[in-house]
């Protein structure tokens, strides 16, 4: 194919992913750093399996069709990340990732989790849990400055790929630390490109409900064979356990099935996948490319309007920028059509950009806003 084939068959795809989405018909829709838009594919793979359910019961066939759906969203996730399938757990959410990692570490008084000062609440559940359960000191520094701030008590680095206000990223010094790290990509997978053994995280908590497009209920957690031996997993059943009918004596996965999510349903699944495969046939580089580009051209837009300054940024897919009243402009810009949310306690709304998004939706924002 020549250049100006390619760029062309790049178009008609992208073109054809925005029609995946019914949600883009009536609302510039700028926010799957909350929720991503749900493609009407995955509303109809769900249907079709409840519709199996309802005619057919759930018995056998049932779970022997749970378990085809959940092998193939776990190598869908696991190509996103760039790992092995078998490094490679399903979660409901990135919170859960992250507090099986957390949880899992059995730290004590004395030891230290170092993480930033713009992490979220999903992260920050887990850090208070470990400080109030177990003792555990919890020490922040700016995102950028982590990889220095280790010190000889640190056990763990937590923070995010991709902060969910500012969209900067997480050091790439963070690659070179000897101590484990685990890393919140709850703004990353779906986003922007992720290969996990290119950022050398030992762990990767993300989502399936944002930058995936699917449903609630669904995410992923990378561990690394080294740091999957030193987690201990207290909830255990059906869902993780390689031999159930040996009772008390049944022992975990030995993969990374063991830090599974106990019950997912058929249904949910069935759309996350659906809803990747949306994605996946756009082309996963276009995806991303056209995203961020997108958001680099909002925040472009928004510095040359008076009083929407953009807050600073990496190159993500997230633009957070100035508002005098942001919880009463989201609530007036939802009522205009156009969906994107307030950051808590900061002057800013935020717009998460996806490759579904065209420049009418940046528009319709940006008259909306003037
Ligand atoms: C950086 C970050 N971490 C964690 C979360 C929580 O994600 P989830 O709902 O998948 O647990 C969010 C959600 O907004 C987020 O932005």
């Amino acid at each position: 194919m020549t250049l100006d084939m390619r760029l062309f068959s790049r178009f008609v795809s992208l073109s054809a992913l925005r029609a995946e989405f019914p949600v883009l018909e009536r609302a510039a829709y700028l926010n799957a750093g909350t929720d991503g838009p749900l493609p009407a594919a995955a509303t109809r793979a769900a249907a079709a399996e409840l519709e199996r359910e309802l005619l057919e019961g759930r018995s056998v066939a049932h779970f022997e069709r749970r378990t085809e759906l959940t092998d193939a969203l776990r190598t869908a996730y696991a190509a996103l990340l760039g790992c092995d399938t078998a490094d490679l757990a399903l979660t409901t959410c990135t919170t859960e990732g992250i507090a099986q990692t957390i949880g899992g570490l059995e730290l004590a008084r004395g030891d230290e989790i170092l993480t930033s000062d713009e992490e979220h609440p999903g992260l920050l559940g887990a850090l208070a849990a470990a400080s109030e359960l177990h003792g555990v000191e919890i020490r922040e520094a700016p995102l950028g400055e982590l990889a220095e701030a280790v010190g000889s008590r640190t056990r763990l680095v937590a923070c995010s790929h991709v902060g969910w206000m500012s969209g900067s990223f997480a050091p790439a010094e963070l690659a070179e630390l000897e101590v484990p790290v685990l890393l919140d990509g709850a703004q990353g997978v779906g986003a922007v490109p992720v290969d996990v053994h290119a950022l050398g995280c030992d762990a990767y908590a993300g989502a399936g409900q944002k930058w995936l497009c699917g449903p609630d209920g669904t995410g992923m957690l990378y561990v690394t064979p080294g740091l999957r031996e030193r987690l201990s997993v207290s909830r255990r059943g059906y869902g993780n356990l390689a031999d159930p009918s040996a009772g008390v004596e049944a022992s975990l996965h030995e993969d990374a099935r063991r830090f599974d999510t106990l019950a997912l349903n058929a249904e949910t699944v069935a759309a996350a996948l659906a809803a990747a495969e949306v994605l996946g046939e756009a082309g996963w580089a276009a995806v991303h490319e056209r995203a961020i580009a997108l958001a680099a051209s909002l925040a472009e837009q928004l510095a040359q309007l008076e009083g929407r300054e953009p807050a600073p940024r990496g190159p993500s897919t997230l633009v957070s920028f100035a508002s005098e009243d942001p919880e009463g402009e989201r609530v007036r810009l939802a009522e205009a059509g156009v969906i994107l949310r307030n950051i808590p306690d900061r002057p800013w709304l935020r717009a998460s950009v996806g490759a579904w998004n065209d420049e009418n939706d940046l528009d319709r924002l940006l008259t909306t806003l003037t």
